[in-house]
């Protein structure tokens, strides 16, 4: 029989494996910024296609873009790998799709990723594991962390579990390990959220996602993230909500605060050529086929663009922190 003390000593073991993690917060990141605090990046989603569907096209002209604006990182709002994510570390798909398709010397820089809820058909751990960072130390992806590159805090966040109908999706296989209990999971991640995002003093604030708050693209809206994101993006002064999974580029103004919400989720397969009528936000632009996105970020101004598979800018807007603040 166990003695009351081994008793006690397999309770505090307990409590630490199962309570601890419930209460760690988001792993946090560096990203040592430029001399003059300045960050350009560039923000791509949805592409792992061995480069059909315009991949490769769309990799040159980020090359390009990346070589000019000397980008400090890459954004990926997930969607890494088509169609399943990847079987595990030594899938070749990681390689046909990732490292030989992104060769530009302009794109030799650190990518920072999320999963998209393909990346969770497959091995999803796999994505996250440090061995993948041994085959090309350019990724880093991880469920949710958060990205200080100075002037901009990233927040990066695990969107998939949020969404009910993968949850009731009987025909697809995904790999929830590391997210049941759900509820639990996506309680705390809100509260690590909403804590990180008061806590923080960065100029500028980017919250990254995979699916889309706010869309008028094939699959829209997302109903989920609508109800249990914006109000904490909107209470904590969040400039832009960055996503992909609906494959365009987009950019959506709310009607009642300065959030934006920018869809990049047109890194390969496009042209789906659907679009909802939609009027309760602005929608500013939109563009059914194959690009990605610019940013130059310095600490009063923001300067974004859209580009085409021909390295054409085909929208671009500016942000400005003084007048964001005097809208406040
Ligand atoms: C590649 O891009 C061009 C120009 O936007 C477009 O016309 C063509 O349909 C695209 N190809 C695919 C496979 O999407
Ligand atoms: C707006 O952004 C563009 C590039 O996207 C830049 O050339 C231009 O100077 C910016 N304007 C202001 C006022 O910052």
């Amino acid at each position: 029989m166990a003695s009351p003390l081994s008793l006690l000593h397999l309770a505090v073991l307990l409590c630490i494996y199962l309570v601890l993690p419930v209460f760690a917060e988001l792993p946090r990141i560096q990203h040592q910024p430029k001399h003059d605090g300045s960050l350009n990046f560039l923000v791509i989603g949805d592409w792992g296609r061995k480069g059909l569907h315009n991949q490769s096209l769309v990799a040159t002209q980020m090359g390009r873009m990346g070589d000019k604006l000397n980008i400090d990182f890459v954004v990926s709002t997930g969607d890494n790998f088509y169609d399943s994510g990847i079987k595990g570390v030594n899938d070749p798909l990681f390689l046909q799709s990732f490292s030989n398709i992104y060769t530009a010397k302009g794109l030799n820089k650190q990518w920072y990723t999320v999963l998209g809820n393909h990346d969770y058909r497959g091995n999803a751990l796999a994505q996250l594991s440090p061995v993948l960072r041994k085959i090309d130390k350019r990724w880093f992806c991880e469920r949710s962390f958060i990205l200080n590159a100075g002037i901009v805090e990233f927040f990066f966040i695990d969107t998939t579990p949020f969404i009910n109908n993968y949850f009731h999706d009987c025909n697809q296989h995904y790999d929830w390990r590391g997210v049941f209990p759900r509820q639990s999971y996506l309680k705390k991640l809100q509260k690590d959220l909403e804590e990180a995002l008061a806590k923080s003093t960065s100029k500028w604030k980017i919250v990254v996602g995979h699916h889309a708050i706010r869309s008028i693209g094939h699959h829209g809206d997302s109903p989920e993230l609508v109800k249990h994101l914006i109000p904490i993006l909107k209470g904590n002064n969040v400039d832009m909500y960055l996503n992909g999974h609906d494959h365009c580029l987009q950019h959506i103004a709310s009607k009642d605060s300065p959030l934006v919400y920018i869809t990049s989720g047109a890194g390969s397969k496009a042209w789906r050529g659907d679009v909802k009528e939609d009027h309760s936000d602005v929608v500013k632009f939109f563009y059914d086929g194959q690009g990605f996105m610019s940013a130059q970020v310095t600490n009063s101004d923001a300067n974004f663009a859209f580009y085409n598979v021909f390295g054409e800018s085909i929208h671009h807007w500016n942000l400005t922190k003084s007048t964001m603040h005097s809208s406040v």
